[in-house]
């Protein structure tokens, strides 16, 4: 069970191919169709988790992916309690965190480019959980995964007591996602965008001035800030939330609440479109999507997006670790 992808870093999705999108992708959905048990045999590795900013989704996944691998997990899901607050420099906690026989190291950090320092100085595969307002790949490959199962992109092929499954990636092409938000601060569609340039997708990018990116090359975009415009061009809306917490935003208060998804928009709009968010959602009047949208068939971010994160997780320590 050989891979290209076996001793590799998980930087960014810039440098994946066709053909290791796909090895992850089927590798995800195995996990998903409960091959996990397969697995086993080539695991048992340590995997340290050092999340030095705060998440929920992300952390709790690639722990629970890890124990589903059988692998024992070391590290933090937090800096507290860590000697990072007496001073301790990112270079020496990401060394400690090496030298305990480790196999995998996953990192999530503020700032951009902390972890290629991790992988710099690990001689083992680094994953990046999510640096900054820069990159956060396994939440990218969660999200294609969840847009392939979605619009049935998976088959499966009996053969005696084996299944075989096949990808089509083609049920994506020509499809247009929305992201809509703080797409300036989204990681998740930094890295998303690679991605859907590689299968052929097209793109709205909805967002105040402020916060707007640059058209990306390579790819068929438009821009809007408006989120209903948006909505009803979109196979696929993907809200995103205000980074309130990131640099330069203290200025930007008046945004708040600039765009809230409501059911009876979405019903008198586009009542098919896909609904995902990368979560955490702001709570409260400010919320991207109102609470009303969740009981939609078509809003995937709690139904089928977080679950994809942990069956991706499982693929990509399965690939990545030796
Ligand atoms: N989507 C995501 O990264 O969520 P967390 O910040 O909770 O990990």
């Amino acid at each position: 069970m050989d891979s290209k992808l076996t001793g590799r870093d998980l930087l960014t999705t810039e440098d994946l191919s066709l053909d290791e999108l796909r090895e992850i992708m089927l590798a995800a959905h195995k996990a998903k169709e409960g091959q996990r048990p397969l697995f086993l045999p080539h695991m048992n590795g340590r995997v340290a988790l050092c999340f030095f900013e705060r998440s929920t989704r992300t952390h709790q996944s690639f722990l629970t992916a890890a124990q589903e691998c059988n692998c024992n997990v070391i590290g933090f899901s937090s800096t507290e309690g860590t000697s990072v607050g007496k001073g301790e420099s990112l270079a020496d906690t990401i060394a400690t965190l090496a030298a305990y026989d480790t196999d995998l190291l996953v990192i999530r950090h503020p700032d951009v480019g902390s972890a290629k320092i991790a992988a710099d100085i690990c001689k083992f595969p680094v994953i990046n959980a999510g640096d900054g307002n820069n990159q956060h790949p396994t939440q990218a490959l969660l999200d294609i995964l969840c847009m392939l199962e979605y619009f049935g992109g998976f088959s499966v092929m009996p053969r005696g007591s084996n299944r075989s499954y096949e990808l089509n990636f083609e049920v994506l092409q020509g499809k247009t996602v929305a992201i809509c938000g703080d797409l300036k601060n989204g990681r998740t569609l930094h890295s998303g965008i690679p991605l859907y340039r590689l299968l052929g997708m097209n793109l709205i990018l909805c967002a105040p001035e402020e916060l707007q990116i640059p058209t990306p090359d390579a790819i068929e975009t438009c821009t809007t800030n408006e989120l209903e415009y948006a909505l009803e061009a979109a196979d696929i809306l993907y809200m995103t939330r205000f980074q309130w917490e990131r640099p330069g935003m203290e200025e930007l208060q008046h945004l708040k609440g600039r765009y809230i998804l409501r059911r009876q928009t979405v019903e008198r709009i586009n009542p098919t479109v896909a609904i995902m968010h990368p979560l955490p959602r702001i709570a409260g009047e400010h919320c991207e999507i109102y609470p009303d949208v969740d009981d939609l068939k078509n809003a995937l971010y709690f139904r089928l997006q977080t679950p994809c994160g942990m069956w991706t997780r499982i693929a990509l320590l399965r690939l990545l670790m030796r």
